[in-house]
């Protein structure tokens, strides 16, 4: 079933500026049947009659349906060791150097947009292994509360854990059916947070970061939107912090603030001493 009246051109503009305004998502013209798919199933939902009458619901209630618009306009897609390169980079190379600077004080990373958690548990998991007895802060963060929850479940598909190498997924996955339930001390050690990248007070809440992963998000948003982003993760990072992007990404006419470095075929990005 789809609601009775298709989506009109004005409309199409009207929610794409709407969402737009309120996570930094730009929603191309040749997209517009995306938009169309994905939020028929919450005007069906709410039993609402056109994208018009959505639209007026959205503006007219606080916040109760934008968390649900946010779960239907994010693309979710992620798994467990995704882009590898990084991960080993992150170990050879930044880690000792966040350790230099005051190995007492341990290392906290953020992994933004981190969807259903495979990314953060990643993160937990490698430097469970690589550096026992340093202590580790992980978290992760995502603007959709769907992806959070599940997150928090730590219960995987087979897709999710394809590329785990195979010592990580004997030591930290037991099989439940078809499913892969993720060892309880890597699953209670990362902290789940609900934060909009292009949300200055939320994002100005996080500080200190030694490293951010900030993998396969920014592709969605416009150049504004980038640079919002972007700058308030530099406000979060420590001095000397890195910020890491997707390997197809990149923050050139982004950011001038962090410099660009290859490492190992890996761009990664760093902030400047104080
Ligand atoms: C494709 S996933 C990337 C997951 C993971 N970082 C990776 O590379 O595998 C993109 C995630 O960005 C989130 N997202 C989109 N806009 C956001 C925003 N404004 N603030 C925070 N998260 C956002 C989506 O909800 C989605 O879970």
């Amino acid at each position: 079933m789809t609601p009775s009246a298709p989506l009109q051109e004005m409309t199409f503009r009207n929610l794409r500026d709407y969402i737009y305004d309120q996570t930094g998502i730009f929603v191309p013209d040749s997209k517009k049947y995306f938009l169309e798919n994905r939020l028929s199933h919450r005007i069906l939902e709410k039993k609402l009659s056109s994208f018009d009458e959505y639209l007026r619901f959205l503006r007219a209630t606080e916040n109760g349906e934008l968390r649900n618009l946010y779960d239907a306009v994010t693309t979710n897609e992620t798994y467990f060791f995704r882009e590898p390169l990084q991960f080993d980079v992150f170990t050879s190379h930044i880690l000792p150097r966040v350790l230099e600077r005051n190995r007492s004080r341990g290392i906290k990373v953020w992994s933004a947009a981190c969807s259903t958690g495979e990314e953060p548990y990643t993160i937990a998991a490698i430097l469970k292994e690589t550096a026992p007895g340093v202590q580790a802060k992980v978290f992760g963060s995502d603007i959709s509360g769907a992806v959070l929850e599940s997150a928090r479940n730590g219960i995987y598909t087979s897709y999710a854990v394809r590329n785990i190498p195979s010592h990580y997924r004997k030591k930290y996955f037991r099989s439940r059916g078809d499913s892969f339930e993720l060892d309880e001390g890597i699953r209670n050690s990362v902290k789940f947070l609900n934060v909009n990248l292009i949300d200055e007070k939320q994002v100005r809440a996080i500080r200190d970061v030694d490293v951010i992963f900030c993998r396969n998000v920014l592709i969605y948003f416009d150049d504004k939107s980038k640079r919002k982003a972007v700058s308030l993760m530099y406000d979060a990072l420590a001095p000397d912090g890195f910020l890491l992007v997707g390997t197809s990404e990149s923050l050139h006419n982004v950011t001038r603030a962090l410099k660009p470095t290859v490492v190992d075929k890996v761009v990664i990005y760093r902030k400047a001493g104080s």
